[in-house]
This record gives C-alpha cells, sequence and structure tokens, in this order.
C-alpha cells in the first residue's frame, strides 16, 4: 500500500481543528493536529513530515514564525499558511516569505484539498530531486574513481585540493582516459555540488550555434531566436561548467572566452545588459595545448587562464597495474546494469587485458568488458572470448617490449625473457612438464634440456 503522506496541521481553535483533522483524514491522509505551535516545532523535529498547514494567528508563535522556522531548517517542507477574511495583506507578506499557498478563512473544502494536493506534490518532487542529486553525488564522486597506480593517486590528490577553490582546472589526456569522469568528480567534491554541474562540447556544435548555446540570446537577435534563452553560463551560476574539447575553439569564441573568464560577465547574444555569473570552470581536451599555441592555434593568453591547476590523466597502458582493479569494477558494474550473472577472466584472460595497448583507454576496456559479459557463453570468460585485436599476439608482444629498457643486452635480454615464459608456464601448469611443455609449443625433451639450462627446478 502507498504511504499515506503525513500532515501536520497547526491551529489555536481546538473546534477548527477537529474540522480539519477529520476532512483531511477522510480525503487519504495521516493527520496530526496541534494547537499549540511550539509542541508543532518539536514535533517535526523527531517526524517525518510531508506539508504544514498553519493558521496565522496563534498565542506566543504566530504562522509567519511557524514559517521562518521551518524555511531555515527544513527548506524543501510547503507551508500552507490560513488567515482569518480579512488579513489577506499580511497574506501577501507571507507568500513573498516563501509560504507555498495561503487559504482565507472561511473556506471551500474543495479549495483547501486542492492546495494541500498541491502542495503534497511540490514536496514529493522536492523529495524526488533531494534523492537524484545524493545519487549523483554517490555516481559521480571521486569514489568512482578506480585505480592504485601512482598516476591515479596523484589525479585523486589534485581533485582533494583543488575542489574546495573556485580555480580554473585544465585536464588533459588521450581520448576515453577519464577527463569528463574527472571533472565530474571535481564538481560533486567541490562546495557547489548543489548546484548545476553544465557541460558543453565545444566541438558538437558550429561556432555560430556555440555562442548563442554558450551566452544565450535575446528574442529576435537572429533569424530563428524566437524567444530568449539562457546560455549555459548562466546555466551554470553557482555551479561548475565543464568545457569539453576545448582545444577545438574557434579564434572568435577563444576571444569570448577569455574576456568572460577576465570579467565574470556576460551578454546575451543581441542582448545589452552584462550578467554576471559565478562560475568554476573546468576545460578538458586530448590535444597538447601547449603545441596548439606554438602552431598559433590556440591562444596563449587562454592557455595561461586555463591552465590555472593542470592535470594530465596517463593513457592506461602507462598504469598496467590498475587494470585487474578496473576490470573487476566494470564487471560488477555491467553486470548489475545489464542484469546478467557476473563471472569472472580466467588468469590467462587478465594477462591479455593487462598486455594490451589500450589505444581507446578506459572507455575501451569498458566496451571488451561488456561484450564479453554479454556475448560469452561459459562459466568464467577465456582468452577465445577476447576480441581479436585483444587476442592479437604481435600487439601483446609489441606492449610487453614498450616496458622493457630502451638500452639492453639482446641475447642476454631473450634468454631472460625465455626463462621467465617458462616458469609461468610450469605454474600455469601446476608443474607437470607435459602440460608446461604442450602450452609453450615444445617437445617435454627441450623443456627439460632449457630447465637445466636455466637451472630452473620444480617449484
Ligand atoms: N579511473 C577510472 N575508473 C573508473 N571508470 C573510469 C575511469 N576512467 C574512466 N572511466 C570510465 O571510462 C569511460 C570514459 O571516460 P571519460 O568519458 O571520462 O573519458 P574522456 O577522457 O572524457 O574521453 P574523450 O576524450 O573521448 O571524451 C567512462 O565510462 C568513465 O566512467
Ligand atoms: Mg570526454
Amino acid at each position: 500500500m502507498k504511504k499515506k503522506k503525513h500532515l501536520l496541521v497547526l491551529d489555536d481553535e481546538k473546534n477548527y481543528l477537529l474540522v480539519l483533522e477529520a476532512l483531511l483524514t477522510d480525503a487519504g491522509y495521516k493527520v496530526t493536529a496541534l494547537n499549540d505551535p511550539e509542541t508543532a516545532l518539536t514535533f517535526l523535529e523527531e517526524s517525518d513530515v510531508d506539508v504544514v498547514i498553519t493558521d496565522m494567528k496563534m498565542p506566543k508563535i504566530t504562522g509567519a514564525e511557524v514559517l521562518e522556522h521551518v524555511r531555515k531548517n527544513y527548506p524543501g517542507l510547503p507551508v500552507l499558511i490560513m488567515t482569518a477574511f480579512g488579513t489577506i495583506q499580511s497574506a501577501v507578506e507571507v507568500m513573498r516569505t516563501g509560504a507555498f499557498d495561503y487559504i482565507a478563512k472561511p473556506f471551500s473544502n474543495d479549495e483547501l484539498l486542492l492546495s494541500v494536493q498541491n502542495a503534497v506534490e511540490l514536496s514529493q518532487a522536492r523529495q524526488n530531486y533531494q534523492l537524484l542529486t545524493e545519487n549523483f553525488q554517490t555516481r559521480y564522486g571521486r569514489n568512482n574513481i578506480i585505480g592504485k597506480s601512482n598516476a591515479i593517486r596523484s589525479v585523486l590528490s589534485i581533485i582533494d585540493r583543488a575542489a574546495p577553490s573556485k580555480s580554473t582546472v585544465l585536464i588533459t589526456g588521450e581520448s576515453g582516459t577519464g577527463k569528463e569522469l574527472v571533472a565530474r568528480a571535481i564538481h560533486f567534491s567541490s562546495p557547489r555540488k548543489g548546484a548545476p554541474f553544465v557541460s558543453v562540447n565545444c566541438m558538437a556544435l558550429n561556432p555560430s550555434l556555440l555562442e548563442s548555446e554558450l551566452f544565450g540570446h535575446e528574442k529576435g537577435s537572429f533569424t530563428g531566436a524566437v524567444a530568449m534563452k539562457r546560455g549555459r553560463f548562466e546555466l551554470a551560476d553557482t555551479g561548475t561548467l565543464f568545457l569539453d574539447e576545448i582545444g577545438e575553439l574557434s579564434h572568435d569564441m577563444q576571444v569570448k572566452l577569455l574576456r568572460v573568464l577576465q570579467e565574470r560577465r556576460i551578454e546575451r547574444v543581441g542582448g545589452t545588459e552584462e550578467i554576471e555569473v559565478d562560475i568554476r570552470i573546468v576545460a578538458a581536451t586530448n590535444k597538447d595545448l601547449l603545441e596548439e599555441v606554438k602552431k598559433g592555434n590556440f591562444r596563449e593568453d587562454l592557455y595561461y587562464r586555463l591552465n590555472v591547476v593542470h592535470m594530465q590523466i596517463p593513457p592506461l597502458r602507462e598504469r598496467r597495474e590498475d587494470i585487474p582493479l578496473l576490470v573487476a569494477h566494470f564487471v560488477e558494474k555491467i553486470s548489475e546494469e545489464q542484469d546478467i550473472a557476473e563471472r569472472t577472466f580466467t588468469p590467462e584472460a587478465l594477462d591479455y587485458l593487462s598486455g594490451y595497448e589500450w589505444p581507446g583507454n578506459i572507455r575501451q576496456l569498458e566496451n571488451v568488458i561488456e561484450r564479453c559479459l554479454v556475448l560469452g557463453t561459459g562459466a568464467d570468460i577465456s582468452v577465445d572470448d577476447l576480441p581479436p585485436e585483444v587476442r592479437d599476439e604481435e600487439s601483446q608482444l609489441k606492449s610487453a617490449v614498450d616496458l622493457l629498457p630502451v638500452q639492453l643486452d639482446l641475447s642476454d635480454t631473450l634468454e631472460k625473457i625465455e626463462a621467465a615464459l617458462i616458469r609461468r608456464a610450469l605454474a600455469r601448469g601446476n608443474f607437470v612438464q607435459v602440460k608446461a611443455a604442450e602450452s609453450l609449443g615444445i617437445s617435454k625433451s627441450l623443456l627439460q634440456y632449457k630447465l637445466k639450462k636455466y637451472n630452473i627446478t620444480g617449484h
């Protein structure tokens, strides 16, 4: 059964209170009727109330004071004020200070019920919004950044230090490394987390559309501007504006953005009024912006304005130790989202995932895991379930070689690698020599020869 909405009704006239209680209970609400405002304030502290309905004129504490108390302590809770006929003027005052509605006594039952219903709906919407915001905060908070590599630790530490401030942050890194994730984590770890996180992709729109998207426009400022529209700068007021793909900004827009960063004021397209905006800017790009500055594609002054706090997110292949953690994270996340059984990758399959180059970084890893979970049929996910590019031996070898020091002795290194491969094959084959030889594609006698050569013993 649906939970009844809980109304707190306050009136010093007991008879009136009885009538209200009966009427609202009949209408399907849970009603707490009190005639002493002081008791009511204590009651609010302990109970789960959806709407407050209060009389205006009461001894000791007035309706206006109740309203003020609720506004201060329970900002999402709607208050309905009842006033005696003839005090409409003060009712108007009360509306100004944030009452949801007022009703002049005597009122018709329908009038009261309609107003209560509206207040209940508002209260529900506010509670949903609150949940949604909390949900966002857990979903996009810094705890969602997975990894134990030094690179990730340093990213987290910069987030922690930079989030409380208003400083502009520039995030650079290859495609799919987690730039947007980091941008959101900055916002949701900052004091601005309750305000909007507004994102703009500078590449997705042509320059003239981008301008009106960012700055908004006045009605009639150009053909098609049929109504006034607020831009993203205005929408992000008191929050964070995320400028993605900032390296794609046209020269013209670079100048305009620079002005906003300097003055923290904007003008809508076709407008004359300057609007002050309080925004935190986080920008991201997969381009080497300094290189773009040198080439003359990006303004140097804008670069320095953006590059106050710089975060460089390294590609996944430079922090392979994060791969097993990320795999576990995505297996859990995707299985839950898709409502499919959680499965594990075999150690060999994990080796392949850890050895691959990942040109598309974490986004590619996530896609590969999803594909394996959805298409794989076995109890575990094995090497055969991996997409061909990941299984590709040459690319695997190349990434392994990339990890080696640049200056090395060729034959000595090859021998070391051979010995290491044999040790691994033995361990994987539970030290059964036939198995190890088979997985290495050599005969048992050759294996035994090499065991002697490298002085490898049983366990
Ligand atoms: N460290 C991480 N832990 C968990 N998930 C991550 C991590 N880094 C990235 N991801 C996930 O990988 C995907 C790609 O990340 P994101 O969109 O932030 O990358 P990007 O750098 O903005 O890429 P592009 O340059 O292509 O826009 C997202 O689903 C994100 O949640
Ligand atoms: Mg991105």
